[in-house]
This record gives C-alpha cells, structure tokens and sequence, in this order.
C-alpha cells in the first residue's frame, strides 16, 4: 500500500558526504531497526512478488537481509550469492565493473535446478551492476528468472534501463534521484 511504502521511505536515512564528498548515502539501518519498518518492507516485497516463486535469491550482505523473510513468507527456498572464496563447492562466478574497479558474485553451480522460477531481492538498485551479474549466474544455471526486487532504487544512476536492457524487469518500493 502506499502508506506501507510512505513509512518505508521515510526510515531510509540521507547521509551526506560518505562514502566521499558529494556523495549522499542512504542508509537502511534506521529502517531495519524500526519492527514495523522492516515488516512493512518485507510485505510489500511479498505481495508484489511474482507467482510461482520457487527460489528467492539474495547477493551478499544486504540482499540476504530482505531475501531471506521474502522467501520464508512466499514458502520458497533461500538461495545466497556470495563474495568470491565463502562457498565451499563448486561455483559458478560472474564479475562486474563497479566505479573503480571490479567485483565477483559466487554461486554454488547446483544451487537451482534448471528451469526453477526465481526472484531476486536486493535492498538498493544503483548501477545495476550487483542485480545483473547475478542475473546472469542465474540465467547461466538454466533457472528462470521472473523479476528483482528492491527496497530503494536511485533512478539517476539508470539501474533500470541497463537491466531492461537484459530483460530483467525491476520492482521498486521506493524511488530517489
Ligand atoms: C550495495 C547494495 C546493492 C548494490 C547496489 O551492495 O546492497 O547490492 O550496492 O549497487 P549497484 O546497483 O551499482 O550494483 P555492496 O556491493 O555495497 O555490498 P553489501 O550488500 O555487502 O553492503
Ligand atoms: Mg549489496
């Protein structure tokens, strides 16, 4: 509800100047912090929710946050993607260019059976970077992925063209600049 996505928005708390100067970061915690906050999130991430979910996949750190009670409420499986060198069997890992430099996203090969339905839920979409290449993995695994999902989504920085791009739609509890 609207209401639900009022309150949202206003537990994301403006930091100015961090990570560097002329960056105005915008941090969850207050949001997670806050119970009736956090379940407001989570049940908005659920009720638009696509049907049929059979995995709700999250990135490490913040994407397991939310992922994990989405999954619980909509009685599918967690599925984490992690950074490089955590996952003790074999990966499958995808790299992807951040501002300066790079990183790599990690998942278990046989985390998702070929042709399984999955959502992926993150808590902020920016570049796009993060939801893409584990996009990717997931599409590499044969799996079906039917949307993201994400708490914030900063449209300046044009996360949702480069997904659509792909052929991944995006959902968004709350929009910035
Ligand atoms: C943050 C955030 C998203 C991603 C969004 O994760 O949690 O996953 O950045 O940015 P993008 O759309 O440009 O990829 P970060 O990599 O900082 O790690 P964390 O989740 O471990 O905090
Ligand atoms: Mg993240």
């Amino acid at each position: 509800s609207s209401a639900r996505r009022e309150l949202v928005a206003g537990l994301i708390t403006d930091v100015p100047d961090w990570p560097v100067p002329g960056v105005t970061f915008k941090d969850i915690t207050p949001l997670l912090a806050s119970p009736g906050g956090f379940s407001a999130a989570v049940s908005e991430l659920v009720e638009n929710a696509p049907r049929e979910v059979d995995v709700v996949v999250g990135a490490e750190a913040r994407g397991f946050v939310f992922g994990a009670p989405v999954a619980l409420a909509l009685g599918a499986g967690f599925v984490p993607v992690r950074k490089p060198g955590k996952l003790p069997r074999t990966t499958r890992d995808q790299s992807y260019r951040l501002e300066y430099g790079e990183a790599t996203l990690s998942v278990h090969t046989d985390a998702v059976v070929s042709g399984a339905r999955v959502l992926v839920v993150d808590d902020v979409l920016a570049t796009g970077g993060t939801l893409l290449a584990t996009c990717q993995l997931l599409a590499s695994m044969g799996a079906t992925v039917l949307g993201t999902s994400v708490v914030l989504e900063l449209a300046s920085l044009g996360g949702r063209e480069r997904l659509a791009g792909e052929g991944v739609r995006v959902d968004a509890l709350v929009t910035a600049d």
